[in-house]
């Protein structure tokens, strides 16, 4: 028995496993199932149970039905053994087959005492707005709460777009981050988590005195306005 956050969008690189990482950081004693091709939460080591899919997944999505829907029972069984609060980054091009899934499920898991909310994650592309919708529909029935992150990626999203799918939901925004060269690096193989250990002197010799500190100071500020913006996900998790 615990409670489940899905972090989605179907759209893929829009930040979804940034926050699934910042909300790892926020609540510590989470768990975290990774659902996607490739595993990409090295840093959480035995707090993450990856799951791999398909990376045909766009095609195996258009065939639809079952052999789309089979591939999540393992995830299933995982969830079904939660005790602990559950983080699930879900991969692009799965969510909404994933959800559909759950929907299912959700009664029986709910009568054992589960609660399940959902993160859907917008930024301006046409596809990112129409899944986002999608999720907020079709978890509905069955979430217990619903959070939007509005990521500022590439610009804002519209704002009367917002107001009008923000209503039953909670919603926070993570602006553009601009990161000095160097930082994406560090970023991308050691998550949020690699932050706050990061060893100034080593990064001073690597990169020189000013861009270390800038690096540093990018990498701080990503990682505090990221777990912000999880922030109320992050509270319902813990209950
Ligand atoms: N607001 C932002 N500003 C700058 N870079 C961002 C922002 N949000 C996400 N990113 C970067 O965009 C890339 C894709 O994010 P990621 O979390 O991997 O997306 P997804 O899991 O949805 O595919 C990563 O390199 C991430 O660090
Ligand atoms: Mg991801």
């Amino acid at each position: 028995m615990a409670r489940i956050l899905f972090v989605t969008q179907e759209k893929g690189g829009v930040g979804k496993t940034v926050f699934a990482r910042a909300l790892a950081e926020a609540v510590v004693d989470a768990r975290v199932i990774e659902i996607d091709s490739s595993s990409r939460l090295i840093e959480l080591g035995d707090r993450v149970q990856f799951f791999k899919m398909r990376a045909d997944r766009e095609a195996i999505e258009r065939t639809g039905g079952k052999a789309a829907r089979a591939e999540f029972d393992d995830v299933l069984s995982a969830l079904e053994r939660a005790k602990a609060p559950t983080i699930i980054d879900v991969g692009a091009n799965t969510s909404i087959t994933l959800l559909t899934v759950i929907q299912e499920i959700a009664p029986a898991l709910k009568a054992s005492g589960f609660e399940f909310a959902v993160c859907v994650v917008v930024t301006t592309e046409h596809a990112a707005l129409a899944a986002a919708s999608s999720i907020l529909t079709a978890s509905k029935s069955w979430a217990s709460a619903q959070f939007m992150i509005e990521n500022r990626l590439h610009e804002n999203v519209d704002p009367e777009w917002l107001k009008k799918h923000n209503k039953a939901v909670t919603a926070t925004s993570f602006e553009q981050q601009v990161l000095e060269k160097g930082a994406d690096e560090i970023l991308q193989t050691g998550g949020l988590a690699s932050i706050a250990q990061i060893d100034p002197v080593l990064l001073r010799e690597k990169y020189g005195i000013g861009p270390a500190l800038r690096i540093q100071k990018d990498l701080e500020r990503f990682r505090k306005e990221a777990m912000d913006a999880v922030r109320p996900a992050a509270e319902w998790l813990v209950g």
